[in-house]
C-alpha cells in the first residue's frame, strides 16, 4: 500500500501507479521551487545490505530536498550484520526514526520490517522486487510521450530477477503487453505470470520478444547475491544481448537499462552509448519518482 509503505509493485493498484508517475512529473518540473518540505523535522534511515549508487544517492538527495535528514546504515555497521533479527532492529528503529528505506535480499525482511517498525518502509530492492526502479522507468516512458496503457515492453535477459518480476506486476496492473526473453532456466518463478494475470508472454528467443516493441529493456545478467553463478550465467545468456541486430526488429524502441550496465554483456557498447540519453534520464528520474513516493507516504507519527 502506497499510503504507508512501498514494498512492491504487486501491492499497488493501477490508480496508485498512474498517480505516482504523474506526481514524479510534478516533482521534476518543480525541483527547487517546492518549499513545503513534507519531511521537515523527520529523520529517515537508509539500511542497505547490498551495494548501490543510484538508489542511495537519489534517496539521500531526495530526503534532504524534502526537508528531512537521513543516515546511511550499512549492514556491517549495525548489529543486524552480526545476527540481530530484523524484527528487533525494526522495533528499535520504529521508536526513533520517521521512515526507513531498505535494500536487502528477502522480500519477507522488508515486509517484516514494515510490520514490526510501524513506520513508513520503502523497498529499495530485494531479490523479488525493485518497485522504485519501475516507477521511475514508467515515468521515463511516459515522459517520452508514450501511452503507458498501450505499451509493448520487451525485457531481454534474466527473467527471474527482481527488475523483471517488478515489470510483470507493472504490466499486469497497468494493462500493457510484456514479453520476457530468457533462457528457460531463468524464466520467472513457476506460477508468477499466471498469478499476476495480464498480457505477458515468456519467450526463449530474444528476437521474437523484441519484434515491434516500444521499449527494449535489460538488466545485469548477474544480480547481486548471484556472483557465484557468474560463469554459468555468462554462458547461459549468450544470445540475449541488446545489440544493433536486435534493435533492427524494434527500430522505434526506447532502449532502457536500470544500471549498472556491463558493456558487451547484456547490452552492446554501441547501443548503450547511442541510447545513453534515455538511460541516464532513467537514472535521474529515480530522484523525482522517489520524492513523489516519499511525499505520499510521509507521516509525522512515531510509534511508542
Ligand atoms: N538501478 C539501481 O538500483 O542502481 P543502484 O544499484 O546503483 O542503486
Ligand atoms: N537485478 C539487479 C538490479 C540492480 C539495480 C540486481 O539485483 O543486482
Amino acid at each position: 500500500m502506497i499510503a504507508r509503505h512501498l514494498l512492491s509493485i504487486e501491492s499497488l493498484s493501477r490508480e496508485e501507479i498512474f498517480s505516482m508517475v504523474d506526481a514524479a512529473g510534478v516533482m521534476k518540473a518543480t525541483r527547487g521551487l517546492d518549499v513545503r518540505g513534507p519531511l521537515r523535522g523527520q529523520c529517515w534511515a537508509l539500511m542497505f545490505l547490498k551495494s548501490s549508487t543510484r538508489t542511495r544517492v537519489s534517496f539521500e538527495v531526495g530526503i534532504r530536498e524534502l526537508g528531512g535528514s537521513v543516515m546511511f546504515l550499512a549492514a556491517d555497521d549495525i548489529q543486524l550484520g552480526r545476527g540481530e533479527p530484523i524484527k528487533d532492529t525494526a522495533r528499535v528503529m520504529g521508536r526513533m526514526l520517521h521512515g526507513v528505506v531498505i535494500r536487502t535480499f528477502a522480500q519477507r525482511d522488508v515486509e517484516d520490517f514494515a510490520a514490526y517498525s510501524g513506520i513508513p518502509t520503502i523497498n529499495a530492492l530485494t531479490d523479488e522486487e525493485h518497485p522504485c526502479q519501475i516507477l521511475a522507468d514508467l515515468f521515463t516512458i511516459q515522459e517520452s510521450g508514450r501511452d503507458l496503457s498501450r505499451l509493448k515492453v520487451a525485457f531481454i535477459g534474466d527473467g527471474d530477477c527482481n527488475v523483471a518480476r517488478s515489470w510483470i506486476w507493472a504490466a499486469a496492473r497497468c494493462g500493457f503487453d510484456l514479453r520476457i526473453a530468457s533462457p528457460k532456466k531463468f524464466f520467472p518463478p513457476e506460477g508468477l505470470v499466471e498469478r499476476a494475470g495480464g498480457n505477458i508472454r515468456l519467450e526463449t528467443d530474444a528476437r521474437t520478444a523484441a519484434q515491434g516493441a516500444d521499449v527494449l529493456y535489460t538488466d545485469v545478467w548477474v544480480s547481486m547475491g548471484k556472483e557465484e553463478e557468474s560463469a554459468f550465467r555468462m554462458a547461459q545468456f549468450q544470445g540475449f544481448q541488446i545489440d544493433a541486430s536486435l534493435l533492427a526488429v524494434a527500430p522505434e524502441a526506447l532502449v532502457m537499462h536500470c544500471l549498472p550496465a556491463y558493456r558487451d554483456k547484456e547490452i552492446s557498447e554501441a547501443v548503450f552509448e547511442a541510447h545513453a540519453g534515455t538511460i541516464f534520464r532513467q537514472a535521474e528520474n529515480r530522484l523525482h519518482a522517489q520524492k513523489a513516493v516519499l511525499t505520499r507516504i510521509a507521516t509525522r507519527k512515531i510509534t511508542g
